[in-house]
């Protein structure tokens, strides 16, 4: 994409991270989930992109460790969120970008699968589907439709089970209910 590079943060970024957010969402929620998570042990600095154009963060994506909790086994895998593109910025691509980069970087690390809580329409297009028909549950108060997940690795998901966010994410989402 021309003018945009996709690269992981660095702490020069945060507070450009923290505009796109609140510009992105209109709330500061979001920003402060990113901080929380920043400092808690789910982060993965690689894992957090940004978009960068014109010498100003426009885009940002953040994946953390979550865990896939099967009767036989516990599995690592990511949850993606939050995502933002500027308003300025959206309908571009940025944000297509950000997400192929990031489920490439993804695979390069070896994680069998990620989830996101985000919009069916906007996510499917990238291969996610809901959980519930990978027979997945999750331990957060959202519709099984807005939970969806990908498979990095054939048979990633196989044998159902439990996602289970990190408590930074669901402290997140309690406070905000
Ligand atoms: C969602 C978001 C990250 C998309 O970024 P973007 O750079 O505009 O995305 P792209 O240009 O790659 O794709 C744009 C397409 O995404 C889809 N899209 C955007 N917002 C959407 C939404 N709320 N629901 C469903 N689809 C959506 C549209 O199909 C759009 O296509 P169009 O440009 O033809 O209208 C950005 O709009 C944003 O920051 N939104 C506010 C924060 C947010 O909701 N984040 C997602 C949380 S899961």
């Amino acid at each position: 994409m021309a003018n945009i590079t996709i690269r992981p943060e660095s702490f020069d970024d945060l507070h450009g991270i923290d505009i796109v957010n609140i510009s992105a969402f209109e709330e500061e929620d979001e920003a402060r989930l990113v901080t929380a998570i920043r400092h808690s042990p789910a982060y993965i600095p690689e894992l957090s992109l940004v978009a960068e154009g014109h010498d100003r963060i426009v885009g940002h994506l953040m994946m953390f460790l979550a865990q896939l909790d099967q009767q036989s086994r516990n599995v690592n895998i990511l949850a993606l969120a939050p995502m933002s593109v500027l308003p300025s910025h959206s309908h571009r691509g940025i944000g297509s970008e950000l997400v192929t980069t990031a489920l490439e970087q993804a695979k390069k690390r070896g994680f069998p699968a990620v989830v996101v809580v985000g919009y069916p329409d906007y996510y499917s297009r990238f291969g996610f589907e809901p959980a519930w028909l990978k027979k997945l549950d999750y331990n957060l108060p959202v519709a099984k439709e807005v939970v969806l997940v990908l498979e990095l690795e054939e048979g990633g998901l196989n044998g159902g089970g439990t996602i289970i966010y990190p408590a930074v994410f669901h402290q997140f989402y309690e406070a905000s209910r």
